[in-house]
């Protein structure tokens, strides 16, 4: 169930650290082109900077990232590469499981399985329930995962639950049908690989969040890359449709406070 609240309907507490930072890893094929190597060598490279950020993300206390690993339009590409992905994946979770485990990650996995076999969904589902119970880092992989199937599945499976709201229901009645339900919403975007676009990922969940674009292509970024983020998010000022006079004015009276309190 849920406990998040919606950035429309309640204003988010701003943290300093991001809780929630989401990243669409691109750029693996030309990192791998750039090297006269094929595409799928820039995939396998990949993998190495997901784990070097899961570990900063983990040492500096965010609690949730999630990233984007295979979207429902990544069926278009070459049959070799998509199967190359596949394997990949189910590699990866075989290997990497335990290792999670053994660092308190919970891993979980969104997105339409029913397009992937029997032995990736088993892969996925044994690395979930091995991690369940963890309480540090959870790492959410967007796996054949939309944003719009996303919203669409939530909407059916909601009508399904309670086919007499069909006339109407609220933000919050859909809120826990969506994917990332018992996740705070993003403070952070990061996109990798030069392109300026979402790509049909959390289009209902990064609604507020600040978005961070780099030409660093994915194989490259690492955790300087990463604390470069974190400190031009550090410097935005979110205001969630508030002015920003009334921003500041809400700050110094948060200071004033802390000073009362300490004396
Ligand atoms: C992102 O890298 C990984 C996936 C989409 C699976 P790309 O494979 O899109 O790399 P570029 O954008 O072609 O360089
Ligand atoms: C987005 O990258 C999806 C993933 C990184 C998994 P793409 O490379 O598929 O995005 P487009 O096609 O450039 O928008
Ligand atoms: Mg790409």
């Amino acid at each position: 169930m849920t406990n998040q609240s919606s950035s429309t309907r309640t204003i988010p507490e701003v943290s300093i650290v991001p809780r929630h930072i989401a990243i669409i890893m691109d750029g693996n094929g030309r990192w791998a082109k750039q090297r006269f190597m094929p595409r799928v060598m820039g995939h396998q490279r990949g993998v190495e900077s997901l784990r070097e950020v899961v570990r900063a993300c983990r040492d500096m206390g965010v609690g949730y990232l999630t990233v984007f690993a295979f979207s429902s339009e990544n069926w278009r590409r070459p049959a070799d590469e998509v199967s190359f992905l596949m394997g990949l994946f189910i590699k990866v979770l075989e290997r990497e499981a335990a290792k999670m485990h053994r660092n308190n990650i919970r891993l979980k996995i969104i997105g339409d399985r029913s397009q992937f076999d029997e032995k990736l969904r088993i892969a996925m589902e044994e690395a979930e329930r091995l991690t369940s119970g963890n309480s540090g880092l959870t790492l959410t992989i967007a796996a054949n995962y939309g944003g719009r199937w996303d919203v669409m599945h939530a909407v059916h499976s909601l009508l399904q639950d309670h086919p007499e709201w069909g006339q109407s229901f609220t933000e919050d009645q859909l809120q826990p049908y969506l994917s990332m339900s018992d996740a705070p919403e993003p403070d952070l975007f990061i996109r990798t690989g030069g392109e300026q676009r979402i790509s049909n990922f959390m289009l209902w969940q990064l609604a507020y969040t600040e978005l961070y674009f780099t030409d660093t292509l994915w194989p490259a970024f690492n955790k300087i890359e990463l604390e470069k983020a974190i400190a031009s998010y550090q410097n935005r000022e979110r205001r969630f449709g508030r002015t920003s006079e009334q921003v500041q004015q809400i700050s110094a009276q948060v200071q004033t406070d802390k000073g009362t309190t300490r004396a």
